[in-house]
């Protein structure tokens, strides 16, 4: 057995396996698994726990999901068209990995985890001052939209280029969401790529984490089976974009 082959994972049990990368097929690892942790595969549902459909997301639409913690936001987007593929990105450590592609017919869906790399900024459910900005909206944070905006600091990044970094504070990209698109056309959730931040997470918002899901251990849960995906207007009561 060729241990290049395999990737080191830490599954949802929190324990380290190794898994071929023939098992993983979604489209967005890293080829040769650097920092991607693989969770639980879950399914993407609206509100009323029905499988979301690839080609019903509409389009420059931010939606929200909580994956692979109970209390850790996720945006879905679908993209006005077809993403970069291959995308090298460095964390803030200068570790350097590979973002592949978008999903869908028209590998325009994308995830990424809605935590700023930066100091954390992240939807609530009282406010996000994070989001996608669509093509046809202006931000202070780049020149154009078409842009994931954290207007906590200012920084942009590029929805369509695995969350690379265009400006601010923030120095590495937004963790994707690692996507598959089943041949029905549901989309689902299979584990996390880039340098996460979730334990620093837990630490910095234990109130709001109490808050909003009852405590730490809730909180920190991992989801399995199925995650409510809804759009950030329903999920936020106010959006702050400049
Ligand atoms: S927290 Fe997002 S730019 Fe500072």
């Amino acid at each position: 057995m060729d241990r290049r082959n395999f990737l080191k994972v830490v599954a949802a049990s929190a324990t380290v396996m190794a898994v071929s990368p023939s098992m993983i097929r979604g489209n967005l690892y890293a080829a040769d698994g650097t920092l991607f942790k693989a969770y639980d595969k879950v399914q993407l549902v609206d509100a009323a726990g029905k499988p979301i459909k690839a080609s019903a997301l509409a389009k420059e639409v931010t939606y929200i999901f909580n994956y692979p913690h109970a209390s850790t936001p996720c945006m879905l987007i679908n993209l006005p068209k077809g993403t970069s593929k291959e995308v090298e990105l460095a964390s803030e450590n200068g570790e350097k990995y590979v973002w592949k592609s978008g999903v869908g017919k028209e590998r325009s869906i994308v995830a990424y985890v809605a935590i700023c790399t930066h100091q954390m900024t992240h939807p609530t459910p009282n406010d996000s001052f994070i989001t996608y900005v669509p093509t046809t909206k202006k931000t202070m944070a780049y020149d154009k939209g078409g842009v994931i905006v954290c207007s906590s600091h200012l920084s942009a990044f590029d929805a369509g280029a695995g969350a690379k970094v265009l400006g601010g504070a923030a120095t590495q990209p937004l963790n994707s969401v690692v996507l598959e698109h089943a041949a029905d056309d549901t989309l689902w959730a299979v584990g996390i790529l880039g340098s996460d931040k979730f334990q620093d997470y837990f630490k910095s918002f234990r109130p709001e984490l109490k808050e909003f899901y009852g405590g730490p251990a809730e909180a920190k849960k991992l989801v399995s089976i199925s995650a409510k995906t809804v759009k950030l207007t329903e999920y936020s009561k106010e959006i702050i974009q400049y």
